[in-house]
């Protein structure tokens, strides 16, 4: 098999970079391990950017989006049992969110690539790259029990976290930034109207808790736990107790309703450098990590195909390889903006255990100037309905 660009993972990176790649006349080929129904159903993030929306706009993959999608003009803070609104639109200029499932993004995308006649292998085993310093890199993988060999001008590797397309650079090459946060999440869904029409994110001294929603019918919750904690011991009961004690307001309630999907998820910041070697480009989470209280994983990976896009169509069209170059560069610009960000909001929100009172009074202090001045609210505001694309800004 030949294509001349081959990615690993059908996760958003991957689908959107194919998906872009296909309005500039480029091929391309993924190869997912997982099923069509694991992917489509994989519940993640909720929050996309105004600057993802209008991509997803602009390249014709938001019909279902502009129905289903509820845009957001501001988010709450919550503490000390009292509410702050952050109205992020009129503090942005009218920029916004949407509440859209990640899941629905995928199965748009998936539906739009093979429509359009793509090729996307799912259940692919056993991934393997080769020649990734040379000109003529290949994948490697089995599929229905066959062995098979794929050539590229270049991969993608979209891989996630804990994919394999990172590990197949050389060991000295990349430069790798951890930080695991000492708390994880434990997310759920419910089939119940949200207690709340805009995010909720709430401070409390027994540990943050978010309330958030997917739709009129469905809530989405977060409570703040320990990394290891063991989900049985959150009977469905508990959760409801835990959240209904941190999200606290006089005058309000919080409807509870069925747990469909419980799970917990860790907090880290990562970040490798450089996002490339040879012919080889990372994106998305392959490539790095944000602790959710941001809302930035899914936007941040779709910024990077972004960028990569455009400089493998200027690289086909011209023979130009600056922007290929410049690839890393680039993204990082953003990526460690929106680390700085997401780590600012998780400590600010966070219970550090072992806390003898001086971080609770100092994030008290720091919420209490987001909430009140005007400036503060309006930085907040700025980042989190997402930095505009240098094209944007016309450099
Ligand atoms: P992924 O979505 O992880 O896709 C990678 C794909 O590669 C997967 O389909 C995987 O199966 C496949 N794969 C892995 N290994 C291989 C292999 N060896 N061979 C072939 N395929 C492989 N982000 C936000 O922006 N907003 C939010 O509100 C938000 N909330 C979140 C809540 C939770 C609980 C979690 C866990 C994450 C959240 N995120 C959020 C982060 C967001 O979900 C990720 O950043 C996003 O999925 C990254 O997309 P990706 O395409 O880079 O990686
Ligand atoms: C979500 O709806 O899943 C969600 C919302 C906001 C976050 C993280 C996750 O910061």
């Amino acid at each position: 098999m030949r294509t001349q660009v081959g990615i690993v993972g059908a996760g958003p990176a991957g689908l959107v970079l194919s998906h872009l790649l296909h309005l500039e006349g480029i091929e391309s080929v993924v190869l997912e391990a997982r099923s069509r129904e694991y992917v489509e159903q994989r519940v993640r993030a909720g929050v996309l950017e105004q600057g993802t929306v209008d991509l997803l706009r602009d390249t014709g993959l938001a019909d279902r989006l502009e129905r289903e999608g509820i845009v957001h003009h501001g988010i709450e803070i919550r503490f000390d049992g009292r509410g702050h609104r952050i109205a992020l639109t009129d503090l942005t200029g009218g920029r916004s969110i949407w509440i859209y499932g990640q899941q629905e993004v995928v199965k748009d995308l998936i539906d739009a690539r093979l429509a359009a006649g793509a090729e996307i292998h799912f259940d692919v085993e056993d991934v393997r790259l080769e020649g990734i310093d040379s000109e003529t890199p290949s994948l490697h993988f089995i599929l229905g029990g066959t062995d098979r060999r794929l050539d590229c001008d270049v991969i993608a590797g979209c891989d996630g976290f804990h994919g394999v397309t990172r590990g197949s650079i050389p060991n000295g090459v990349l430069r790798e930034y951890h930080y695991e946060f000492p708390f994880a999440w434990l997310g759920i869904l419910a089939t119940v109207p949200p207690s709340t029409e805009e995010l909720i994110y709430a401070r409390h001294d027994r540990g943050f808790a978010l309330h958030s929603l997917r739709s009129p019918q469905l809530s989405r919750l977060y409570l703040q736990v320990a990394p290891n904690e063991n989900l049985n011991e959150w009977p469905d009961d508990r959760i409801w107790e835990e959240l209904r004690i941190r999200l606290a307001m006089e005058g309000w309630n919080l409807a509870d309703g069925p747990i469909i999907e419980k799970g917990v998820a860790g907090m880290r910041s990562f970040v490798v450098e450089p996002m490339q070697y040879g012919r080889l480009f990372l994106a998305g989470d392959a490539a790095h990590i944000v602790p959710a209280t941001g809302a930035k994983g899914l936007n941040l990976a779709v910024a990077d195909v972004r960028v990569l896009a455009r400089a493998l169509a200027t690289w086909y069209r011209t023979g130009s390889a600056d922007l290929l170059d410049a690839y890393s560069s680039r993204c990082l610009g953003r990526v460690w903006r929106v680390q700085d960000f997401s780590a600012w909001m998780s400590s600010m929100l966070h219970r550090y255990p072992g806390d003898d009172g001086m971080q609770g009074k100092l994030q008290l202090a720091r919420l209490e100037w987001v909430t009140s001045m005007e400036s503060a609210a309006r930085s907040l505001a700025e980042n989190y309905v997402g930095l505009p694309f240098d094209d944007e800004l016309g450099v």
